[in-house]
This record gives structure tokens, C-alpha cells and sequence, in this order.
């Protein structure tokens, strides 16, 4: 065994310097080579004691500066596997900036029914909700259908067998005779939500459908007003220039009463098969309030009028999209869905 230098001391302290310890299991080996108890400061102390008299003090503090780098290296390596450690067992940096959480993409209808209700919003119309489980008084009677309208027929609604009275709303014309119930003129409302008819599923009709339903109540209000802010709906969901038309038709809640349609056009053969050759497309009922419906619901005919629209949001969603089938919005397909992200 040669005799104990500072060069020997400055190599083994390199060569444990360059010693791989960045696992536990390589750490710990390298400890037990070390610090253990065949390990190689036992073997340096015994060399140590065969250092020559006059050297000794000389080696002595060698070896000691030699001991305390060892010591300092294994404590830092040890320090930094601790450290790794914690962050791998908690999972998360928290100091580290998020990316961005992949969240998913809205459902048509609701991308649809929010652009309806911003366009209405920006006019100054508030919005309602209203029971999905109603009365025969605001699905029907305050909305003067008379007694034997067929809306009322078990075959277009879902009525509860335990309580004849009670079933699910056929329209969202309901949430109208809530409001005017509850509240004094003037109304500037809109109410959207899902509504129930006893039909077969198919491309064109499904049993549970959307509608966004606008009243309007105020004083001196004119059909002149209807129309206008129909234009301007119109114009803001379909794009400005767009035409309207509003045809005669019937309601028994709106006197006088009319379905709006927009001009889509006859350049495509799509075009002429949803617009049945006419290039108009049906959109939406609508009409002056009938007073029989305001004095029901406790306002006063002679004091107030106004006037009433409703749509169906999954019409207006196919048109936007050119969906051909109305099943889609309901059948949860990811592939359908995932389609929508850009669009909101
Ligand atoms: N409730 C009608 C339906 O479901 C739509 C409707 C037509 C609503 C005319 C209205 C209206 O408010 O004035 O077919």
C-alpha cells in the first residue's frame, strides 16, 4: 500500500465528484462505498495512521479537507434527489404558468340559443325562465286555446298520468303567462328553453326540442314594431341586407298573427329543396299579444298591448350549419360535436 498523498487525495475526490449518484439506489451505493463501514474513509484513516511523524499534521488536514468535500458533495446530491422527489410524489409545480385546459367544445343549440339571446340582449330584452313540468292553465287556457284544440289531443302532448292538470310545456309561450302574472308592464323579455311533443323521432321532428319565445308589453305598441325588430334580428343572426316577410296565419294567443320568413334564395339545388322552390324559409311565429291573453293574466287591454314571437333554435341551428338531420343534436356523437369548437 503506497503511502498516503495529496495528489491520491485530490484524484479520489474527482473521481467520487464524477460518481453517478442521481437515483436513490445509485446515491445510497455510493454512500456505503464512502461512509460505510468497509468503505474508503476507514480505509484512508488506516493509511492515515502510517503517515510518517513530521507529516502527519500536513496529511492530517488534508485528509480532513478531503472528508469535509466528500461530505458536501453526498449532502448535495442527496438535497437534490429530495427535491425531485417531492416534486414527482405531489404531482405539480404549482409556480409553473398553465397551458391551456383542453375544455371541450359547446353544443350547437347552446351556441345558437346565446347568439339569439346577445341579439336580443343588445335590444334591450332581458331573460326568463319558466317550469319545464307545467299547467294546463299556462301551456293552454291562458293562452286562450280553446277547450277541444288539438294541441291538447294525448297524441301532441305529454301530459302526467297521476295529475291530469299537470304536463310537459309543448312551447315556452308558458314562460309569457308566468311573466305577465308576476310582473307590471312594461315586459321586454325572452325565453328560452327545451319543450316536449309527443312525436315520432325522425330527420325533421324529435319529442324534445328548443325555443326561444319574445314579448314584448308596453303602451302604444304597433305592429310597425314587431316588424322592425324582427328585420333587426334577422339581420344581425342571418347578416345585414337580409329580407324578411311576414305571412298571415294563426295562433290563439296573437290577433293578429303571422309567420316571419327570411329570403335564403334559388342559386342551389339545396336551396330549392329547403325552401320548396319558393326560396323563402319559415323561421318563426309571431303576433300582437291578443288582448283575451293580457286580460287573463292581469293586465289591462285598454292600457297596455304588445306583441309575441317564438322560434325553434334547432331550425335555425340547421340552417346555419346546413344539418340535414335534426337527430344529430341529440344523439351525442363526439365526432358531430367536436365540429363546433371554432364556432363560438
Ligand atoms: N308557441 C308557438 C309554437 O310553439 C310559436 C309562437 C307563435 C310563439 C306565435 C309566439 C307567437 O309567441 O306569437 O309553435
Amino acid at each position: 500500500m503506497s503511502e498516503l498523498n495529496q495528489a491520491e487525495l485530490d484524484r479520489l475526490l474527482s473521481e467520487a465528484k464524477a460518481t453517478d449518484v442521481s437515483t436513490p439506489e445509485r446515491l445510497e451505493a455510493f454512500r456505503i462505498a464512502h461512509f460505510g463501514r468497509q468503505g474508503l474513509l476507514k480505509d484512508l484513516n488506516e493509511r492515515f495512521r502510517a503517515v510518517p511523524g513530521p507529516q502527519k499534521r500536513e496529511m492530517g488536514q488534508a485528509l480532513n479537507t478531503f472528508k469535509q468535500a466528500l461530505q458536501a458533495h453526498f449532502d448535495g446530491a442527496k438535497a437534490q434527489l429530495t427535491a425531485a422527489e417531492d416534486a414527482g410524489t405531489s404531482g405539480m409545480d404549482h409556480t409553473r404558468p398553465s397551458g391551456e385546459a383542453p375544455l371541450g367544445s359547446h353544443h350547437p343549440i347552446r351556441i345558437v340559443r346565446r347568439e339569439i339571446l346577445s341579439i336580443f340582449d343588445r335590444m334591450g330584452f332581458t331573460v326568463a325562465d319558466g317550469p319545464e313540468i307545467e299547467d294546463d292553465w299556462h301551456v293552454f287556457s291562458g293562452l286562450n286555446f280553446p277547450e277541444e284544440h288539438p294541441a291538447r289531443d294525448m297524441q301532441d302532448t305529454f301530459f302526467i298520468q297521476r295529475n291530469p292538470d299537470l304536463l310537459l310545456r309543448t312551447h315556452t309561450s308558458s314562460v309569457q303567462v308566468r311573466e305577465m302574472e308576476q310582473r307590471e308592464p312594461p315586459l321586454r323579455i325572452v325565453m328560452p328553453g327545451r319543450v316536449f311533443r309527443n312525436e315520432a323521432i325522425s330527420a325533421r321532428a324529435h319529442c324534445i326540442f328548443h325555443q326561444i319565445e319574445g314579448l314584448y308589453i308596453d303602451r302604444d305598441v304597433s305592429f310597425a314594431d314587431l316588424k322592425q325588430t324582427l328585420l333587426v334580428f334577422a339581420e344581425q343572426l342571418f347578416g345585414s341586407g337580409t329580407r324578411i316577410r311576414l305571412r298571415p296565419s294563426y295562433f290563439p294567443f296573437t290577433e293578429p298573427s303571422a309567420e316571419m320568413d327570411v329570403y335564403w334564395g334559388l342559386e342551389t339545388e339545396v336551396d330549392k329543396r329547403i325552401t320548396k322552390g319558393t326560396g323563402w324559409l319559415e323561421i318563426m311565429g309571431c303576433g300582437m299579444v291578443d288582448p283575451a291573453v293580457l286580460e287573463a293574466s292581469g293586465i289591462d287591454p285598454k292600457e297596455y298591448n304588445g306583441f309575441a314571437f317564438g322560434m325553434g333554435i334547432e331550425r335555425i341551428a340547421m340552417l346555419k350549419w346546413q344539418i340535414g338531420d335534426l337527430r344529430a343534436f341529440f344523439e351525442n356523437d363526439i365526432r358531430f360535436l367536436e365540429q363546433f369548437t371554432a364556432a363560438h
